[in-house]
C-alpha cells in the first residue's frame, strides 16, 4: 500500500479530471448506484470541533473510499488548518487497500469540484464576473476548479478577515493569470457577481436577498450543520434551489433547514438533485432572469471519485 502527502497528491492530480469523476459521480450517486450510507459525524463538544467519517463504494468507478475528515473552526485563529483529512482507497474486488493519503488537497479539489460541476449545469452560460466570499484554505481550489469550466473576466474576493483576503487576492492573481480584485464589502461583491461562490465558517448569512441581481447562480459550501448558515432563508425563498444530496440537505444544510424552520421554504420546494439534472431527469436553469443556488454539504462519492482520480495517476507511475 502507498502512503501519500497532501503535495504528492497535490503533483499527481489534475483537477479537471477531478471535476469531470465528480460530474460523473453526482450522476451515479442520484440514480442510486452509488452505496454511501450518510456519514457519522462525532462532536468533540469540548473543542467546537466536529469529527466525520464518509465512506463510499462507487460501483462505477469501482473503488471504495473511506475518509476521515475533522472540522475544526477555531484552528484557523491558533495557525492551524481548520480541515484535516485523510483518506483510505482500497480495491471492492479484492478488499485490498491500495492508498492512505493526507486528504486535504483532495477535499479541496473534490470541493472546488462540485462548484465547477454546479456552474456548468445552472449558471448563465454569458457570466464573467466571479465573486467568492470566504478566502480560506477552500477558496484556492474552488477557483481552480472553477476556471476548468469558465474563464471569469473578473474575480471579486471578499473574507472578514481583510489581510487574508488580501494576500489570497496577490496568490490568485498569480496563479490564475486574470483580474482578481478586493471587494470592500459582501453587499458589493455581490451586486457586482453572476457567480457566487460562499465558502467561509460563517452561522450567519452572509449574502442577503435583495443584493443578488437576476440570472445570478451562487454555490454555497460552507454551512454543513443545522447551526451554520451562509444565505439568507429570503434569498433560499427566492431561488431555484438544487443540492447534492437531499437526505444529507434535510439532516446538515443550515442554509436551508433554517429556511424551512422560520417559514420561507418547504422541502419539497428543493428542485433537484444536481446529478438528477446532469443525468437529464431535471431541468437545470430555465431562463436568464432564474436565481440559481447549488447548496452541497459534501458528499463520500467525491472523495471516492477524486480518489480514482488519484489511483489512475499512481498506476500510470
Ligand atoms: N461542502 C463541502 O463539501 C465542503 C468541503 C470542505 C469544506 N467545507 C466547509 O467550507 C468552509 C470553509 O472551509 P475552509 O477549509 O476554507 O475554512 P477556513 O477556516 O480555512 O476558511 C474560512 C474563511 O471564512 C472566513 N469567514 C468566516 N465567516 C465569514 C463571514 N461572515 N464573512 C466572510 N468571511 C467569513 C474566515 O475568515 C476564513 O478566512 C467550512 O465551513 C468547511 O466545513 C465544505
Amino acid at each position: 500500500m502507498r502512503a501519500l502527502t497532501d503535495a504528492d497528491v497535490e503533483r499527481l492530480v489534475p483537477i479537471n479530471e477531478v471535476v469531470e469523476a465528480v460530474e460523473e459521480a453526482f450522476k451515479s450517486f442520484s440514480l442510486g448506484s452509488a452505496v454511501m450510507p450518510l456519514r457519522t459525524r462525532i462532536e468533540a463538544t469540548a473543542y467546537k470541533g466536529d469529527i466525520l467519517l464518509m465512506p463510499c463504494y462507487l460501483q462505477e468507478m469501482n473503488i471504495f473510499s473511506v475518509k476521515l475528515v475533522t472540522v475544526y473552526p477555531e484552528n484557523i485563529s491558533r495557525g492551524l488548518p481548520t480541515i484535516h483529512a485523510v483518506v483510505l482507497v482500497a480495491d471492492p474486488s479484492t478488499g485490498e487497500p491500495k492508498v492512505a493519503a493526507e486528504a486535504r488537497a483532495l477535499t479541496g479539489m473534490r470541493t472546488g469540484a462540485a462548484t465547477a460541476v454546479s456552474v456548468k449545469h445552472l449558471a448563465r452560460r454569458d457570466s464573467r464576473a466571479v465573486g467568492i466570499i470566504g478566502c480560506g484554505y477552500q477558496a484556492r481550489w474552488q477557483l481552480l476548479a472553477l476556471t476548468t469550466v469558465m474563464k471569469p473576466d473578473n474575480i471579486l474576493a471578499y473574507d472578514i478577515d481583510r489581510d487574508r483576503a488580501s494576500s489570497f487576492v496577490r496568490r490568485m492573481k498569480e496563479e490564475l493569470k486574470c483580474e482578481v480584485s478586493l471587494a470592500s464589502s459582501a453587499e458589493s461583491l455581490a451586486r457586482e457577481s453572476d457567480v457566487i461562490i460562499t465558502v467561509t465558517t460563517s452561522k450567519t448569512p452572509v449574502v442577503k436577498a435583495e443584493w443578488v441581481k437576476p440570472g445570478t447562480h451562487i454555490s454555497a459550501i460552507g454551512a454543513y450543520t443545522p447551526e451554520m448558515s451562509e444565505l439568507e432563508p429570503a434569498l433560499i425563498k427566492r431561488s431555484k434551489v438544487v443540492v447534492d444530496s437531499l437526505d444529507a440537505a434535510r439532516a446538515e444544510a443550515g442554509d436551508i433547514i433554517q429556511a424551512v424552520d422560520k417559514g420561507f421554504f418547504r422541502w419539497e420546494d428543493i428542485h433537484a438533485e444536481i446529478g438528477e439534472v446532469i443525468a437529464g431527469r431535471k431541468p437545470g436553469r430555465e431562463g436568464d432572469e432564474e436565481i440559481t443556488v447549488f447548496k452541497s454539504v459534501g458528499l463520500a462519492v467525491q472523495d471516492a471519485a477524486a480518489s480514482k482520480v488519484l489511483l489512475n495517476h499512481l498506476n500510470t507511475r
